[in-house]
């Protein structure tokens, strides 16, 4: 029998250990994140350990928590056998702080160290992650949360009971639970590197205790390297209040299921309405109800319900200081996707040369942005440049046959949803997910100076080409 397959895990219900939060550290500064070989329980406590990378000892590395407005200094040490960079994904930071290598900062040699000092401007739930070797580095295990909270009376006006803050991940591990080897041109040129073993909090299949009544504020984050998860949570309904940790006004999931491409988070407010010694479950499923999996099983204790009533429906939280944009006086740029199997990109430029699809693939280059693909992907071509503190109208046109889940660094946007989609009505996010053939509107003002990767977070496709800058000057 295989030790392994998604299929399992449909039909192995049973089991997991309890969930315990990461601890998360006190934001007294300067945190420090240490980089390291090391071995995490990945599959199960007492199985066998994996070798993995890690922060502080541990895959996923610490919650960082820390208050909005405040200045987080995080010192991180390179103890891995190459060099790094630490990106704090959702963050609007200045350029030099965004870790990513020769556009911020020359990478952290083995042995080295550097230090980031964050300025808090928005509160919400972020992640951080090294930006060299992305997909080797990610997916060894090197990525953690970061919460940056609301000042406390904000907060309460959710009303919940408590948190619980997960990252999801999907691994890919061989028999003896030990991680695959990256690189293969498959996982480049179909939808990434898809594992075998999903996992919350860096456990397989967990299980997490409810109390009948009372309400979780549920953070979620998606930190796999490829794999986009459509979570359903049914008997429950709860309500979305901020996604990539900028705040909505509070909406029911309702049957629509909530879509996290990789690198995308969610804020949600869950409410016990099950009786004591209930269970549910909570369900992957996209790729369709046959392949659907469990994620997580919630059991609800047999206490006596900590209220009879649901509480009040949640407030909305407050924006983050975002600058608003003004559509009438937008420019308007188009991004356009191509490439990849099953695709019918013929060629692309590449190094100042119109190269076949072939010869592109022998270079290990897969995908092209506009008709370009970088030569170097730690000196990516410049896609668009951009006046500061003008609004910004992308078309993102996804023709391929995959699933690309388009970051953008130092700004937050807003998704426009159809045609005449006005500002009003779109949710503000860092990461827009495109499904096959799907074509999305993004607006923002560029306030933020510098130069900025613009990047599909399946890390095997940033790696092979679906990557570009853009400039803020
Ligand atoms: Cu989460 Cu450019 O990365
Ligand atoms: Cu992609």
């Amino acid at each position: 029998m295989s030790l392994f397959s998604r299929r399992d895990i449909l039909v192995g219900a049973a089991g997991g250990a309890l969930l315990t939060l990461s601890p998360s550290l006190a934001s007294a500064t300067p945190l420090r994140l240490s980089a390291a070989p090391g071995e995490a329980g990945l599959v199960v406590p007492d199985g066998p350990p994996t070798r993995a990378w890690l922060f502080n000892g541990q895959a996923p590395g610490p919650v960082l928590r820390a208050r909005q407005g405040e200045m987080l200094t995080v010192e991180v040490d390179n103890q891995l056998p190459e060099p790094t960079t630490v990106h704090w994904h959702g963050l609007r930071v200045p350029v030099e702080m965004d870790g990513v290598p020769y556009l911020s900062q020359p990478p952290i040699k083995p042995g080295e160290r550097f230090t980031y000092r964050l300025p808090l401007e928005d509160a919400g739930t972020f992640w951080y992650h090294p930006h060299v070797n992305s997909s080797e580095q990610v997916g060894r295990g090197l990525h953690g949360l970061l919460i940056v909270e609301e000042p406390p009376e904000v907060a309460a006006r959710l009303g919940a009971d408590r948190e619980i803050a997960w990252a999801l991940d999907d691994w890919r591990l061989d028999q003896q639970a030990q991680i695959a080897p990256f690189g293969g041109f498959r996982d480049k040129s179909h939808g990434g590197r898809f594992g075998n073993v999903l996992t919350v909090n860096g456990t397989y299949l967990t299980r997490t205790d409810l109390r009948a009544g009372e309400r979780v504020r549920l953070r979620i984050c998606n930190v796999a390297n490829a794999q986009s998860f459509h979570l359903r949570f049914t008997p429950f309904d709860p309500w979305v209040i901020a996604l990539d940790g900028h705040p909505i006004a509070p909406r029911r999931l309702g049957d629509g299921g909530l879509w996290l491409g990789a690198g995308q988070r969610a804020d949600l407010i869950l409410d016990v309405d099950l009786d004591p010694g209930a269970s549910a479950r909570i369900i992957d499923d996209a790729y369709g109800p046959d392949q659907a999996f469990e994620v997580m099983t919630w059991r609800v204790s047999e206490e006596p319900p900590l209220r009879d009533q649901p509480p009040a429906p949640p407030e909305a939280l407050p924006a983050n200081p975002l600058p608003a944009p003004d559509l009438t006086l937008a420019r308007s740029h188009k991004l356009l996707f191509e490439g990849g199997a099953m695709g019918g990109l013929q060629e692309a430029m590449m190094g100042g040369r119109m190269m076949s699809m072939r010869d592109l693939a022998e270079a290990g280059r897969l995908w092209a942005i506009n008709g370009a693909v970088p030569d170097d992907i730690y000196n990516a071509p410049s896609l668009l440049s951009f006046t500061r503190g003008e609004t910004q109208l992308i078309e993102l046109e996804n023709r391929t046959a995959w699933r690309h889940p388009i970051h953008l660094h130092g700004h937050s946007f807003r998704v426009l949803t159809g045609e005449g989609g006005s500002i009003a009505d779109a949710d503000t996010r860092d990461t827009v997910l495109l499904q096959p053939e799907e074509t999305a509107r993004i607006a923002f003002v560029a306030d933020n100076p510098g130069k900025w990767m613009l990047h599909c977070h399946v890390l095997e496709h940033q790696a092979s080409g679906m990557m570009g800058v853009v400039e803020v000057s």
